[in-house]
């Protein structure tokens, strides 16, 4: 594999401010600017998808400034300047999990950029790695090189589909059976088909937006507002002490507990944020 820097490597900043509520929907965690150093864990480890990338730790990026972070905004990116060899490791990048573990939980992620450009591989995502999949993944966003898969997707352990049909969601579900030894790996994942500004350059071009989970042991839905979109529902933008899910309208996808019980197939899982770079095609 054979990354040329100076084209592959073009990566804007990445913020992201998160809110979080509890089961009841009141705010439990409100985590922004310089907040996100102690909520989050910089985890210098090798990259478990075998991406290009070499993540470093805290300090590393806060001296190479590749995480920087003021009373309201935490950017983190990867290095977008060095020319790498072609032998040697990745690019300097990070990822950050939450020292925090949630169960059912709301969770809204304001974020007014993301990294873009070939072979950029960015991620939000919940998982309990220790007990990966029995403890479930839920893939909020994800996608490479600007493009597919912008997508939301349920990795799990045998005996969890969700409905070929019927399902009321904005999206497009692409595979229905979410066992992670099926298809792949490709989990039961819903394309974000009704926004085109949900990823890559559409999303900075617009200052971004914001990203929602609700997960219950009911359903997990995943919602997604471009910023200025007038049907974005106050709460969840202003991160209010209070949040009404049942205001938020359809959900960009929907994943129900019709024929997997998520209670069983998901358990206390942690936030993470991760760049990493995959091969340019
Ligand atoms: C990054 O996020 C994706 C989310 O789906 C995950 O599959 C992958 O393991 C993560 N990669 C790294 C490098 O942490
Ligand atoms: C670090 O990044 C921030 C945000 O992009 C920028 O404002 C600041 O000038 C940078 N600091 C240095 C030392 O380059
Ligand atoms: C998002 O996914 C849809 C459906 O696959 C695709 O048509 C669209 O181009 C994608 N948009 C971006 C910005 O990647
Ligand atoms: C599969 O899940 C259903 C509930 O969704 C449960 O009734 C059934 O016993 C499970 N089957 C196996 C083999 O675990």
């Amino acid at each position: 594999m054979k990354i040329p820097a100076a084209t592959c490597g073009l990566v804007l900043p990445f913020f992201a401010r998160s809110v979080l509520a509890g089961a009841t929907y009141s705010l439990s965690d409100s985590i922004v600017g310089e907040g996100f150093y102690n909520a989050f864990n910089f985890e210098a480890i090798p990259d478990p998808t075998n991406g290009r990338v070499n993540y470093v730790d805290q300090a590393t990026a806060q001296s190479l400034n590749l995480t920087y972070a003021t009373s309201n905004t935490f950017i983190m990116r990867a290095d977008d300047t060095t020319v790498l060899s072609s032998s040697g490791p990745g690019r300097n990048s990070v990822r950050i999990r939450t020292n925090n573990q949630y169960t059912t939980h709301v969770a809204v992620f304001d974020m007014p950029h993301m990294p873009q450009g070939c072979g950029t591989w960015p991620a939000v995502w919940e998982t309990a790695e220790s007990n990966w999949p029995d403890g479930g993944e839920v893939d909020i966003v994800e996608g490479v090189n600007n493009v597919e898969p912008n997508q939301s997707t349920l990795h799990t352990s045998p005996n969890c589909s969700m409905p070929a049909s019927g399902v009321t969601q904005l999206g497009t579900a692409v595979y229905t059976d979410c066992d992670t030894t099926v298809n792949g790996n490709a989990g039961c994942g819903v394309k974000l088909t009704e926004d085109y500004n949900s990823f890559g350059p559409g999303f900075n071009n617009i200052g971004g937006g914001w990203y929602a989970i609700e997960r219950t042991n009911n359903y997990i839905s995943i919602w997604f507002w471009e910023r200025g979109d007038a049907s974005a529902p106050s709460d969840a933008t202003s991160g209010a002490a209070t949040i009404d899910t049942s205001n938020w309208g359809t959900p960009a996808a929907y994943f129900p507990n019709t024929d997997c019980d998520l209670a069983t197939h998901f358990a206390a899982n942690d936030i993470i944020i991760n760049l990493t770079f995959c091969e340019c095609s």
